[in-house]
């Protein structure tokens, strides 16, 4: 069976660090799959990969039964694989519209009310009606996260990978920023991988999670009987007697 996206054996070190290793993973049409994982586990590190921010190693990436690997950043992003950072990564000189209007520039329209009109329109769909042409400099960050995932949409990706869209926010930003990725998932029907610590963001959305340590695969497998798994429980109190000790 062919799957929309895929990863295979996809490495990476960093000097005397393995950050990622051998890590294989897809994701079918109409999934929400998670990566989970302690601090340093290797995370970001593969989005990174998969976006060409880093070079791999090893391995390879697959969209739509394409091999992508070799591709260059921007031409990843133009053949649909979209993503939000876990430091965000706005344009601060430009509106939060405009920052919305620069990515749909990209994807073939260029009249300014065409542009100005279709971001308003995302804007709203994901519940920004009003101060749209406010200054990102001053956005409280929560509202910083929500222009990250507009800004991804606006790119109509076929794929889409989310890194910890819950940081920082609070629990009523939480609720309502599951409500938008089910939403991308299921009416704009497009597959996301979640990476996220908030367990709750994953246990509503991701039937399925791979975990990640030390930049190995521990498990993988249903969301729920994860937690079963030994090896798993131990890989996360390991990090909580760290903090303890910190
Ligand atoms: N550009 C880099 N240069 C050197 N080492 C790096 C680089 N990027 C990541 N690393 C190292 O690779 C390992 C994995 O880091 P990564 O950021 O992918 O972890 P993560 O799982 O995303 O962690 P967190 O949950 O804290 O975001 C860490 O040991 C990190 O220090
Ligand atoms: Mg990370």
């Amino acid at each position: 069976m062919s799957h929309i996206f895929e990863v295979k054996g996809l490495s990476k070190r960093f000097g005397g660090v393995q950050a990622v290793h051998n890590f294989n993973a897809y994701v079918d049409e109409g999934e929400i799959v998670g990566i989970i994982g302690p601090n340093g586990a290797g995370k970001t590190t593969i989005l990174n990969l998969i976006s060409n921010i880093y070079t791999p190693d090893e391995g390879q990436v697959i969209l739509d039964g394409k091999d992508i690997s070799n591709l260059r950043r921007w031409d990843i992003a133009a053949a649909g694989v979209a993503r939000t950072f876990q430091n965000i990564r706005l344009f601060d000189s430009l509106s939060a519209i405009e920052n919305v209007m620069t990515i749909l520039a990209t994807t073939g329209d260029h009249k300014d009310e065409h542009l100005r009109q279709k971001a308003a329109d995302l804007m709203d769909e994901f519940g920004w009606t009003d101060g749209k042409d406010i200054d990102v400099r001053g956005l409280p960050y929560g509202k910083k996260r929500k222009l990250e995932l507009i800004r991804a949409m606006a790119l109509k990706p076929k794929f889409l990978m989310l890194d910890e869209p819950a940081a920082g926010l609070n629990p009523s930003e939480i609720k309502q920023l599951i409500a938008y990725i089910d939403r991308i998932n299921k009416v704009h029907n497009i597959p996301i991988i979640l990476i996220e610590h908030r367990l709750e963001v994953v246990m509503s959305l991701c039937k399925r999670v791979y975990v990640v340590s030390f930049g190995e695969t521990i498990a993988e497998g249903p969301t729920e009987e994860i937690w079963k798994n030994p090896v798993v429980v131990a890989a996360y109190l390991g990090e909580e007697a760290e903090d303890v000790t910190n």
